[in-house]
């Protein structure tokens, strides 16, 4: 009798305890940013993400990338999210970076992980006939909650076609968790064309709200 009293006293502590620990677990809500219910414009510059599953777009296009003529395709098409070589650098910690454009949590979003997305580079020159992929490093830093910095992480993109290539996946670090704002740009000391940019497709985040 009094073994099994002291049985069921020792599993709801044990119990109260696990309920108590998951209250304090961080829930978050995972999106995959398609921008495919976004209407992009035929005029890219027009028609700005802004604010799109809880996340604030800055400097990001919604954009319609032609079919086999669009220089990157989209991995999920029709629409991705694209962005052109801002041309004044930007310091960020111990980092210099010509920037593309910015993430940040929006009002009702506390913070927010990055998990991966995929990418691709394109010259849009406006005399040229058609937009064409071009190969470049981007560079992606954050910032934390408490305002300290995530390490820059670099990803890679060699086109497979000139106008017609494949998007590529970057994966994030498990650091990067719990961000207020990522910002994706290139290295200050590398050389990329005027008219340079990146188009995002498929990126995977999970909010905490
Ligand atoms: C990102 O957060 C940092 C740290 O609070 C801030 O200095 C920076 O201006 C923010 N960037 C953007 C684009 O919101």
């Amino acid at each position: 009798m009094q073994a099994t009293l002291i049985a069921s006293l020792l599993v709801s502590t044990a119990f109260g305890a696990v309920i108590e620990d998951r209250s304090f677990l961080p829930q978050c809500i995972q999106y995959d940013d398609n921008y495919d219910d976004l209407t992009a414009s035929l005029v890219p510059l027009t028609s700005p993400v802004g604010t799109y599953h809880g996340l604030n777009y800055g400097g990001f296009v919604v954009a319609t990338p032609a079919p086999l003529t669009g220089g990157v395709e989209a991995q999920s098409a029709p629409n991705v999210a694209a962005a052109t070589l801002q041309t004044d650098e930007i310091q960020l910690g111990s980092l210099s970076l010509q920037p593309f454009g910015t993430i940040s949590a929006a009002p009702g979003t506390k913070a927010f992980d990055l998990s991966s997305f995929y990418f691709g580079c394109f010259l849009n020159d406006h005399t040229a006939a058609a937009v064409v992929s071009q190969g470049c490093t981007v560079a992606v830093t954050g910032f934390y909650l408490n305002g300290a910095q995530a390490p820059e992480v670099t990803f890679a993109f060699a086109p497979t076609s000139p106008t017609a290539a494949n998007q590529v996946l970057a994966t994030l670090p498990i650091t990067y968790s719990g961000l207020k704002n990522v910002t994706f740009g290139v290295a200050g000391a590398s050389v990329l064309a005027a008219g340079a940019g990146i188009n995002v497709d498929n990126l995977r985040h999970c909010n905490y709200v």
